[in-house]
């Protein structure tokens, strides 16, 4: 694991963005893997702004609600059309997100797998993180071989998400979200967390063991994840003036 600390979430964003550029431009039709939350909303606004060709892209969204629209306004189609599709030339039939209001769900998880596989897989996942260690959706104790599928989100996860919604009563209790065995199935996992509210769940998922309790951990499985930090969320790391000297010293043929 790749442990990239900045000063501030715009300088971390600003590295994973042109870590992204990178790619696109090396592989116009490559394969994301997205995410949504207040985390990429920076991000997306720097690919925006960077007027990238989008057109060969093929998206795949980590997660949805299910049970809401994907009109409504708190949903992640929404989020996605608002924060990034609407800006840049997407091709409407290359981007994917989870159905929230499939009739038959575990039909439609297995569609969503066998469509990542048509797809090639996916060349870069991003990836936010819940307080609890959560990616995508998977919470505490998903099975870490997990596949996409429907989940049911802790009281905290509820609480936390309730700041996008009017109320806490109109945050779903169910969500749609690839597995934590898909997403180790990606080839590039790039993760971003800022804030001292994640600074616990960084240390135990770059740290401690790998624990379905922290879901998050599982990557440490993955033969290429990079971490995106803030100085708050990297606060708690026994190990972090190791990273920032590794980042440091990388050779140029490294460096993004
Ligand atoms: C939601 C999403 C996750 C995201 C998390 C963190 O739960 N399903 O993919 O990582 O929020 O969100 P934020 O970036 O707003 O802290």
């Amino acid at each position: 694991m790749e442990i990239i600390i900045q000063p501030t979430p715009a300088a971390a964003t600003q590295i994973a963005a042109r870590l992204m550029v990178r790619l696109i431009q090396e592989k116009p039709a490559a394969v994301l893997g997205l995410a949504t939350g207040g985390t990429m909303e920076l991000l997306y606004r720097e690919l925006v702004a960077k007027k990238l060709d989008w057109s060969k892209l093929t998206t795949f969204n980590l997660d949805e609600y299910v049970g809401i629209s994907p009109m409504h306004p708190q949903s992640y189609h929404s989020f996605m059309w608002e924060k990034l599709f609407s800006h840049a030339n997407v091709s409407i039939k290359n981007v994917h997100i989870p159905d929230g209001l499939a009739k038959d769900v575990p039909a439609a998880c297995a569609h969503y797998e066998q469509k990542i596989s048509a797809a090639g897989g996916i060349d870069l996942q991003l990836l936010g993180i819940g307080t609890d260690g959560h990616i995508g959706f998977n919470e505490p104790t998903s099975s870490l071989a997990s596949r996409t599928r429907i989940k049911t989100l802790t009281p905290q996860t509820r609480k936390d998400n309730a700041r996008f919604f009017d109320s806490q009563e109109e945050v779903p209790y169910h969500v749609i979200t690839m597995g934590i065995g898909t997403i180790l199935e990606s080839r590039h996992c790039v993760l971003l967390a800022f804030g001292k509210n994640k600074a616990r769940a960084i240390a135990e998922a770059v740290e401690g063991p790998i624990t379905a309790m922290n879901p998050a951990s599982a990557l440490q499985l993955h033969r290429k994840v990079t971490v995106f930090l803030d100085e708050d969320a990297a606060a708690e790391l026994k190990m972090r003036d190791y990273y920032r000297w590794v980042f440091e010293q990388k050779p140029d043929w490294q460096k993004v």
